[in-house]
């Protein structure tokens, strides 16, 4: 300690003695006079660099406080992607002699950053094997350009704008030029009118209750639905609805028809009047999925009650065939008779025509092919319903009436018919095709006829329960 301070004395009288002391006390003596002289030196480069503002930025001296020959001071702007308003090189040199002496290049009093917009735009591009690098620039547009891993040159010029930092390239898909992503062909499916299909219904649609369907005026009762138990499988009740019809020409006649038709009421089955004509007795089987086999909650009733609507075989509108309903009348409550009564409920009726393009459902237990045999098990399939337009003009149904619904496969394949393969054949008539409304299986229509079944051009026609309604409610309320 008294070494030292006695060298502080000596120093600050003579300068001169400098060299003598360092020969003759060592480091100890260089030590102290490095750090006088940076002192002096960070002193002189702080004071110069505050007398230059930089906007949005600050001064960089990385030798502050180092035993450095020169400080050397560069602008830089807080954002490292912005390079300022100055000239390159631009600094402020402190060069740290006993007297400090400063050198300044290119340093203003209007030293601003501005952040660039197409550093920022670049720096946040990814070039996928490849990257893009700074070219050249003026005051409104920067280049760029983007080269390839382990290709030379240039593979895309990209000019930036600097008011918006927008990047555009005369190269097509510049970001990926270096790794081109193959076009995919999109194969989106065309947005279509008509809804996705499947053959097995929708699980969980709530079903209806005879006071939804007729209500019997006044004051309105609230509407209990309930819904299906379990999912698409038939054999867990998802067509809880249908009922598989006998119908024979006398009383208990040993053969008959098959059709089928839906409860919509407590005692009341719609099925086609196609099925009733000329029919002296109904045995209805409810809660059933296999004809061959007696299955728990399976049960019969017995109607020798029926109407048809009057319309049906008129063909005072020219046609015979429409109109297809026939009314079938239980006095047992079907529902209450039902031993397991989740696989018995009433099918909702429709509060407004079904849409073109619906997707929507039909079964039954009919042949699965034209004049072929039977089916042992439900058999359901999906079909689309095509508007009246639609269907006169990619069927070779005809003119339809104003209660028929088309429904089948639409002409996927364009060639100006509608497509084979789904349908409803002989043994199905009088069935349901239920389609899904607001979450409710909607009773949209009963299987009615058709030309051979699933053929192309021949969609399937069925009578709208919509233009049934007034009828029913009149046939159901007084009877
Ligand atoms: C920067 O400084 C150098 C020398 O001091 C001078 O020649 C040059 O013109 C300056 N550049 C700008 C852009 O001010
Ligand atoms: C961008 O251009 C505007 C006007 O031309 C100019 O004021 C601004 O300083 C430029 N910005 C940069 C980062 O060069
Ligand atoms: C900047 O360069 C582009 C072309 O590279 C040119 O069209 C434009 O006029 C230049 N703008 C200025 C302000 O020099
Ligand atoms: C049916 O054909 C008529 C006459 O060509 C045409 O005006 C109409 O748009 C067509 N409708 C449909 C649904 O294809």
């Amino acid at each position: 300690m008294k070494l030292l301070s006695s060298i502080l004395l000596l120093n600050t009288i003579e300068a001169g003695w400098k060299q003598k002391w360092e020969e003759r006390f060592g480091n100890a003596v260089e030590d102290k006079r490095a750090t006088e002289r940076n002192a002096a030196c960070d002193a002189k480069a702080l004071s110069e660099t505050a007398k230059f503002e930089i906007q949005g930025g600050s001064w960089d001296c990385p030798a502050l406080g180092q035993d450095v020959a020169n400080i050397l001071c560069e602008p830089k702007c807080d954002d490292p992607t912005d390079r300022g308003n100055w000239p390159r090189r631009s600094f402020i040199k402190v060069q740290c002699r006993t007297n400090p002496t400063v050198k300044i290049r290119n340093v203003s009093n209007n030293m601003q950053c501005n952040p660039d917009l197409c550093l920022e735009s670049t720096a946040a591009v990814d070039i996928p094997k490849g990257q893009i690098s700074f070219s050249k620039r003026n005051k409104s547009k920067t280049l760029f350009s983007v080269t390839c891993d382990g290709k030379t040159g240039t593979q895309a010029a990209v000019i930036c704008f600097n008011s918006s930092g927008a990047l555009t390239s005369k190269t097509h898909d510049w970001q990926n030029v270096c790794d081109p992503v193959l076009t995919q062909t999109t194969t989106e499916p065309p947005t279509t009118e008509f809804a996705p299909l499947t053959d097995s219904i929708k699980s969980g649609l709530e079903t209806c209750v005879s006071a939804s369907n007729f209500p019997t005026g006044g004051r309105k009762k609230r509407e209990r639905l309930s819904k299906i138990v379990g999912g698409v499988n038939a054999e867990e009740g998802s067509w809880p609805w249908i009922t598989r019809l006998f119908l024979t020409e006398s009383i208990g006649g040993g053969s008959g028809f098959l059709c089928s038709g839906s409860i919509i009421h407590n005692h009341w089955v719609l099925s086609a009047a196609h099925c009733c004509d000329g029919i002296a007795e109904v045995v209805a089987t409810f809660g059933d999925i296999s004809r061959s086999t007696f299955e728990s909650g399976q049960f019969s009733l017995t109607s020798t009650t029926f109407f048809n609507h009057p319309e049906w075989g008129q063909g005072a509108d020219g046609d015979f065939g429409n109109s297809d309903w026939c009314l079938i009348k239980f006095n047992e409550d079907i529902l209450a008779a039902a031993p397991e009564p989740e696989k018995v409920k009433i099918a909702c009726l429709p509060s407004e025509p079904i849409e073109h393009g619906s997707g929507c459902w039909v079964a039954g237990w009919g042949t699965t092919s034209s004049g072929g045999s039977t089916s042992t098990t439900l058999l359901s399939a999906g079909v689309n319903i095509l508007g009246k337009d639609y269907c006169e003009n990619f069927s070779n149904n005809g003119i339809l009436m104003p209660d028929d619904v088309c429904a089948g496969l639409p002409d996927n394949d364009n060639n100006g018919l509608t497509d084979p393969g789904k349908d409803a054949c002989q043994g199905d008539s009088g069935g349901p095709l239920i389609c899904p409304v607001d979450g409710k299986a909607v009773l949209a229509a009963v299987v009615s006829r058709g030309v051979g079944c699933a053929s192309e051009g021949f969609p399937g026609l069925y009578s709208a329960t919509f233009n049934a309604k007034d009828w029913m409610r009149d046939i159901i309320l007084n009877n």
